[in-house]
């Protein structure tokens, strides 16, 4: 790569270590008139116990630091974390291991956070590199992997998918005798200014090496035996898989002793169903209590299972949790959470077994710590140490294979998110893998010489089509999948858009680049017919992830700052095209079709209402009401669910998507007033009505000025995860736990309702009702200064409801709850039944307060059928 500055004035801070690389590269850098300042983890971290404190801490002295390049005349260019250099090769304990992790991880959390913070001033946002040592195993030659760094890779495939304007890369020097530190440094240097796209290389006796993710061919017969007199150990053993391992180990390979471990041990709920179920297909099964990330727990379960049971033989590394959010809430301690079980535990049980003579010793890591995923940088970090120990124990000769998953059927991890989760996973080509196959994959890789195998159901074609430029990660199986791929052709459209549009016509212009953001917006929206450049985004379901990831697609694609806060009112592709067209350097100059188009349009459509999918022959209309904060994007989709007869119509009140610039309104009755007299041109079919927390009070309102001052009324009620209205105002369990929470922050204003609490307050109030994408909303400072005054209003039109007596309806209520919400129990759903004196149907489903929303599927099947049978009647 190439190691000039091509005479840009560039500044860089280098987080430097204390062998001399950060300082050699500072050196060459400035010869090359780039000016640098050097930071020492010593500095910031100071020589305070390193258990005293947080990575968190340190996102506000980064700020600090990129805030005093504001007024350089020459840009921060980089950021160059060199931090891990520092770590010692061993730890003798866990503990020393899980500091290391604040230091490596912890600091490159916080300065991205702090980079993205400091964006909004800058006109290039610096990008962050992160630099180890042997922490992948490249060559033959190569020592045994250093562990503690290992977790970063994971981090770094997360934050690049995150943060692709930010997250620059990472570079694994040499451990051999060869490097010194201006030899590294300039293995550095060559990748900071390469402009080639690798964002993962290693470099080892001065060769470059660029991660690919290829095809495994299949590994050899597995020969490795499994003694029917050992005793094999689990770990997680009562969770999904542990129990298929299981079920695996008895059936197919005659292991007779199981240790099934967790947390919870005999405590856990399916430990008697469990252990009967496997002692019926002939195993003796120990359910065991242990918490894998603790040394005492570890060492006391190693000697317990020596001294009184037979030897042990093999260990399946099951264990895990996750917690997601993404980078930028990604609290250190939400982090260490869901890496201690993976972590520490991986390397504990690495630890204290490795006199034990074990034939196996496998982990269950994951698909994403190779591929990285947004909003899981947690758990992708967590399952790239494993990735890591496994090669460390190959290189020592010692049994060991990792498994990374993709998501299985069924049940488990990747289920835990539901009908959404499978949707998100398909989006990207993925299908869980049916547990038959899960167990053919353990048939073919136990036992044999394969150290790591991803196991995965994928189209690659369509996984690729999340990125407007697949990262190189994923080069071979492009080549593999033929470079025709629309994809491929839309990221080379990418690259030669902006050199094809200087030598058009404007007309014509302007079609190119409908063409390209069309393309990206239906990718990034998951639609595969072509959608009308005039019609809003919004009405195709643009919600504010959405619209932030088309952000980052467009930005990446066309080298401009595009404005998040427009692209969440969910405008036409026509819009956008319009706004960004001056800031490639052309002006707004064409009248095309479109706008026309996009005029007549606008006087037609009701603002109040959103037509989700529209009909040709509805025979019924379901209206629904959102949740506080939420807009109609959350219904665009049931059209494809529901029957074809019904026509989904979403409510958009004013403060959200595309009414973003209207002022919220927090008075109910103002609400049904305006709702109602925007509905009336939709009543003339049947209809029903729909709405989930907030939207259920909201629902219930609006009927009621619908009954009391027109001839119309809903048909059906459906609410999902909302209190009677009679009892919006309950004071239980819930709400104690909230204050208790709320007061434990010292910004808490006591005499002051929720909706007035300081942003800090109210955010953690937010998240006690769990409302999707709440870590996004709050973690965008423009996001959230454009999306809180919204949800802040809904609150208030809660707070101050006055439930006022109405007579029962006599209209059918069906109640949707979640055994898991806080907010709404048994009860409260059950006095739904003071509503209606036609028929009151509580369904009580598994899942938490938004689990309702998750669980579309069974939500989807009640409505058609209870409209399906009230439509015939
Ligand atoms: N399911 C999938 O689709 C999938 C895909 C890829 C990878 N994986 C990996 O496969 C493994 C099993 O997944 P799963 O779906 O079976 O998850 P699961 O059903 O949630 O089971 C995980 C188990 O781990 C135990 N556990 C968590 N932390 C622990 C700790 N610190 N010490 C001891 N036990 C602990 C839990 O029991 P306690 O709460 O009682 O501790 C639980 O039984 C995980 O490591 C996961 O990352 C799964």
């Amino acid at each position: 790569p190439s190691t000039d500055l091509h005479g840009e004035p560039s500044s860089w801070l280098i987080l430097a270590d204390k062998s001399g690389i950060g300082a050699a590269l500072a050196e060459v850098l400035a010869r090359k008139g780039g000016a640098c300042r050097l930071v020492y983890s010593d500095q910031l971290i100071g020589r305070r116990k390193t258990a005293a404190w947080i990575p968190d801490d340190l996102v506000k002295p980064f700020a600090k630091l990129i805030s005093g390049f504001a007024d350089r005349s020459a840009p921060l260019r980089g950021v160059i974390n060199l931090w891990a250099l520092d770590l010692s090769i061993e730890y003798r304990g866990v503990q020393q291991l899980n500091d290391a992790q604040k230091i490596v991880l912890g600091s490159t959390i916080s300065l991205l956070r702090a980079v993205v913070q400091a964006r909004g001033r800058a006109e290039t946002p610096a990008r962050i590199w992160a630099v180890t040592r042997n922490s992948v195993s490249i060559t033959p030659e190569d020592p045994p992997v250093k562990v503690a760094a290992a977790a970063l890779w994971g981090l770094g495939r997360t934050a690049r998918l995150e943060h692709p304007q930010i997250w620059g890369g990472q570079v694994d020097l040499d451990a051999s005798r060869e490097s010194s530190p201006s030899v590294d440094a300039a293995a550095v240097l060559g990748e900071l200014l390469n402009r080639g796209g690798e964002d993962q290389v290693a470099v080892r006796k001065g060769v470059r090496f660029a991660a690919r993710l290829v095809r495994a061919t299949a590994p050899k017969k597995p020969t490795a035996t499994f003694d029917s007199n050992g005793s094999y150990l689990i770990t997680g053993g009562l969770g999904a898989l542990g129990v298929e391992v299981a079920k695996w180990l008895v059936t197919q390979c005659k292991v007779k002793r199981l240790l099934l471990v967790g947390r919870r041990g005999q405590k856990d709920p399916s430990y008697r169903r469990v252990q009967r179920a496997l002692a019926a297909l002939g195993a003796e099964v120990t359910v065991l209590r242990a918490d894998v990330s603790s040394e005492k727990d570890v060492q006391r379960l190693i000697g317990r299972i020596e001294k009184f049971h037979a030897p042990l033989k093999g260990i399946f590394h099951c264990a895990g949790v996750l917690d997601d959010g993404i980078l930028m809430q990604m609290e250190w301690q939400k982090f260490e959470r869901v890496i201690a079980a993976k972590l520490a535990g991986g390397w504990l049980l690495d630890k204290f077994t490795r006199y034990c003579h074990l034939d196996h010793f496998v982990v269950f890591s994951s698909i994403l710590s190779l591929t990285g995923s947004a909003g899981q940088a947690n758990y992708a970090a967590a399952n790239a140490f494993l990735d890591g120990l496994i090669s460390r124990r190959r290189k020592q000769g010692l049994p060991a294979l990792a498994i990374n998953w993709g998501p299985w059927a069924e049940s488990g991890l990747a289920t835990v998110s539901g009908e959404k989760g499978r949707a998100i996973w398909r989006s990207r080509g993925t299908e869980y893998i049916p547990t038959d196959i899960g167990r053919r994959a353990l048939d073919l890789l136990i036992g044999s010489d394969a150290g790591h195998a991803a196991v995965t159901i994928t189209k690659w074609p369509i996984f690729l089509q999340q990125f407007a430029s697949p990262p190189p990660l994923y080069r071979e199986l492009q080549k593999e999948i033929g470079a025709v791929t629309a994809n491929a052709g839309l990221a080379a459209s990418a690259a030669n858009l902006k050199t094809k549009m200087k030598e058009l016509a404007p007309a014509a212009r302007h079609d190119l680049l409908t063409l390209f953001v069309r393309q990206e917006a239906m990718q990034t929206l998951g639609i595969k017919e072509e959608i009308d450049a005039a019609r809003p985004l919004r009405e195709f379901g643009l919600d504010s992830l959405m619209s932030v990831a088309l952000v980052n697609r467009l930005e990446t694609a066309l080298g401009i700052r595009i404005s998040a806060v427009k692209l969440i009112q969910g405008p036409s592709v026509a819009q956008i095209v319009d706004d960004i067209l001056p800031d490639l350097g052309y002006a707004k100059d064409t009248d095309p079709v479109e706008k026309r188009d996009r005029r007549s349009r606008k006087k037609a459509s009701s603002r109040w209402l959103v037509v989700a999918g529209a009909r040709p022959f509805p025979r019924l209309r379901l209206f629904c009401f959102p949740f506080a904060g939420g807009g109609s994007a959350v219904y665009r989709s049931w059209s494809e669910f529901l029957d074809p007869a019904i026509e989904v119509v979403a409510v958009e009140p004013p403060g959200r998507l595309g009414r973003m610039e209207e002022k919220p309104i927090v008075d109910i009755k103002k609400f049904g007033s305006e709702l109602v007299s925007e509905m009336r041109p939709l009543l003339d079919l049947p209809f029903a009505f729909f709405g989930h927390c907030l939207g259920g009070l909201t629902m219930y309102e609006t009927a009621r000025r619908l009954i009391r001052s027109t001839k119309f009324r809903p048909i059906h009620l459906f609410v999902s995860g909302a209190r009677p209205p009679d009892r919006v105002s309950d004071q239980g369990p819930f709400e104690n736990r909230l204050i208790d929470d709320l007061l434990r922050l010292g910004q808490f204003i006591r005499n002051r309702p929720m909706y007035a609490q300081p942003d800090d307050v109210f955010g953690e109030l937010i998240r006690h009702f769990n409302i999707p994408a709440t870590d996004q909303l709050l973690s965008d400072p423009k996001l959230r200064k454009l999306m809180l005054p919204v949800v802040r209003a809904e609150f208030r039109m809660a707070s101050n409801y006055k439930f006022v007596k109405e007579r029962p309806w006599d209209i059918p209520i069906t109640c949707f709850a979640a055994r898991g919400d806080p907010y709404v129990s048994r009860h409260h759903a059950l006095g739904w039944g003071r509503f209606t004196n036609s028929r009151l149907q509580v369904y009580i489903r598994d899942g938490a307060h938004f689990a309702v929303v998750d669980d579309m599927a069974f939500i989807h099947g009640i409505i058609n059928k209870e409209l399906r049978v009230q439509s015939q009647h």
